[in-house]
């Protein structure tokens, strides 16, 4: 008896080692209560960029394709797939034994104009256009059918006053558009999670557009597993409430909730949005921290990021995944958009591939959390 209790002791030390080495990073961390991701670029996954290719492989749980996997570069011509890049990505998460997301199959922006088209060259009819959505899913869902947990079937549909986004697959097919996506990538992979993806999912109106949408495709016998909230933020908004008021109307339509393109801008905003086609142009006022961020500003940034996450944490009940959208501030979209040449921190790693001391303070929050068993 008493040596059982030597060696169980020894067992839990042994356990207790193994899992404080296990959890130095986010990854680990968070392992139980949601997967934790990044989007990738080839350079990563060729290993060009092998500092970031580095990075991924060991801080993450996750990963989605930045670009690859959109219509615009999978498919950019009736007869044509790209599948080189979104094969290497597969092998890259099988090789990482990383939980890998498609994104995304239908959106406005990155799609080819050949789907709009018809033969003569006047806009397709709903028919072809519908055809044309089947073709594409079934061939990019079908080809990684057992090897994607989960896509975003269709992104960004809504403008933020909850009414639907004009764009040509509504102008041809209205609303359904979005029913026909979700039956299509139901019937190529009927084990793959399928997911509704936007930005500003906190403001009220889109949130419940959203809702309403969950509502009709289950109504309509659909599988819809999670909602996908963007959350590409800026240092005020979306305040932590809008956040979690979003969440909650979430969780009550009964869908899961993903964090999917998490990144907190430390920049002045010229706007609240995410809309990918708003450009402004440059001034040295909305660029100030070219020579690095004042220790007061790091600070309010480090506390948004945590207050942010402890909500996360709040909801791992529901909240499947939080995926950070790019590694470095190097590397960051947010260098570009809404203004081009600006100088952005939005992300976990600085621009020497360092590891920001904000994940640490992340990994000791999530360790704080119990972990609560997932229905
Ligand atoms: C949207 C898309 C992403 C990406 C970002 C900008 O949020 O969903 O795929 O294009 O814009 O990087």
């Amino acid at each position: 008896m008493k040596h059982k209790s030597i060696y169980a002791i020894a067992a839990m030390c042994c356990l207790a080692s193994v899992q404080t080495m296990a959890q130095k990073t986010l990854g680990e961390a968070t392992k139980g209560k949601f997967l934790f991701g990044t989007a990738v670029n080839m350079q990563q996954v060729n290993g060009v960029n092998a500092a970031e290719s580095a990075i991924i492989a060991s801080e993450f749980s996750a990963i989605v394709a930045e670009n690859d996997m959109k219509p615009q570069p999978i498919h950019p011509a009736e007869d044509r797939f790209n599948w080189d890049n979104a094969d290497k990505i597969v092998a890259f998460a099988e090789k990482n034994k990383q939980t890998l997301t498609g994104h995304c199959l239908i959106w406005h922006s990155q799609v080819p104009n050949w789907f709009f088209v018809g033969e003569d060259g006047k806009p397709a009819t709903p028919e072809v256009l519908k055809e044309r959505m089947r073709k594409h899913i079934h061939a990019v869902v079908g080809r990684y059918k057992g090897k994607i947990k989960g896509w975003d079937v269709v992104n960004e549909a809504f403008e933020d006053n909850g009414s639907y986004r004009n764009s040509k697959f509504y102008q041809i097919l209205g609303k359904d558009f979005i029913k026909y996506a979700f039956q299509f990538a139901h019937e190529a992979d009927p084990n793959a999670e399928l997911y509704y993806n936007d930005y500003n999912v906190e403001t009220p109106s889109k949130c419940d557009a959203i809702v309403q949408l969950v509502k009709e495709l289950k109504a309509a016998g659909l599988r819809i597993d999670a909602v996908g909230s963007q959350s590409h933020m800026h240092m005020i908004n979306p305040t932590v409430e809008a956040a979690e008021a979003s969440f909650k109307k979430l969780k009550a339509a009964g869908v899961h909730i993903l964090i999917t393109e998490w990144d907190i801008s430390i920049l002045p905003s010229p706007y609240e949005g995410a809309n990918i086609s708003t450009n402004f142009s440059y001034s040295k006022e909305m660029d100030p921290y070219r020579d690095g961020v004042p220790a007061d500003v790091q600070a309010k940034w480090n506390k948004r990021m945590l207050d942010m996450f402890n909500l996360f944490l709040k909801y791992d009940d529901v909240i499947d995944r939080v995926t950070v959208w790019g590694v470095t501030d190097n590397g960051t979209w947010l260098n570009g958009f809404p203004i081009r040449g600006r100088m952005d921190y939005p992300m976990l790693f600085d621009r020497n591939n360092k590891r920001k001391p904000i994940v640490d303070q992340m990994i000791k929050l999530a360790k704080k959390y119990k972990t609560i068993k997932k229905k």
